[in-house]
């Protein structure tokens, strides 16, 4: 399973890309949003633009970038206008009518499109037969609402290798280390996540704790 980070924050992209286990980078207007205001700078296309290149470069691999247009005729205008700022770039869509629409045209003129707000298997296998390259089911909202993430994305994975679909499973929403062994174990091609769970990933006191021990004992007889 490929680990992807879902942020638009270039730092955090640089940090994970040098550890040398990044494969990608997924983003949405939330993200992109709080990045631009963090950095106190106005959002424009150009700007925009600029940006994802930058994330794009940093990132080595796929970067999914969503339209915000809601009508199918402006979500594949918006999704050209993505395709072209650089190779990485996934046009990411949300799972609706006007986005399956737009799923169809793009995919057929060879973008990649990563569907995403997905919350059931139907809603991938609609997706699938649209021409997605990837499906993003969204794991921690679903657990949000008391429902099973896991029983999403498991049902999910079966029916793409039942079927023999060829779209990838992007484990989205994940919020803690448990998801994406979760995500791994079920077989989901990619899990997104943000950095701070990166970091978890890592972390273990007793991994710590005995290099700590490790160094102590060599002290001791250090020649
Ligand atoms: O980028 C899509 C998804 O990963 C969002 O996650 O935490 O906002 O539910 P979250």
């Amino acid at each position: 399973m490929e680990l992807y980070l879902d942020t638009a924050n270039l730092e955090e992209i640089r940090e994970i890309a040098g550890w040398g286990v990044l494969s990608g980078v997924t983003t949405n207007p939330t993200l992109v949003a709080k990045e631009f205001s963090a950095r106190g700078e106005r959002l424009t296309l150009e700007g925009f633009a600029r940006h994802l290149r930058a994330v794009c470069e940093a990132a080595g691999g796929p970067v999914s970038a969503e339209v915000t247009a809601l009508e199918a005729e402006a979500m594949v205008a918006e999704g050209r206008r993505l395709a072209e700022i650089h190779p990485h770039i996934v046009v990411k869509l949300p799972t609706t009518v006007e986005g399956l629409k737009a799923c169809k045209r793009l995919s057929a003129e060879g973008v990649r499109v990563n569907m995403t707000l997905i919350f059931s298997a139907n809603q991938a296998l609609l997706a699938a037969r649209a021409g997605a390259s990837y499906v993003s089911p969204f794991l921690g909202r679903v657990d949000d609402i008391s429902w099973d993430g896991g029983e999403l994305l498991r049902e999910i994975v079966e029916m793409i290798q039942v079927q023999d679909l060829s779209v990838k499973v992007i484990a989205a929403s994940i919020r803690h280390p448990r998801h994406v062994t979760e995500a791994a174990l079920l077989g989901a091609d990619i899990a997104t996540m943000p950095y701070p769970v990166f970091q978890q990933l890592l972390k273990h006191p007793l991994t710590d704790l005995g290099l700590r021990r490790f160094m102590e004992d060599w002290e001791k007889v250090r020649p």
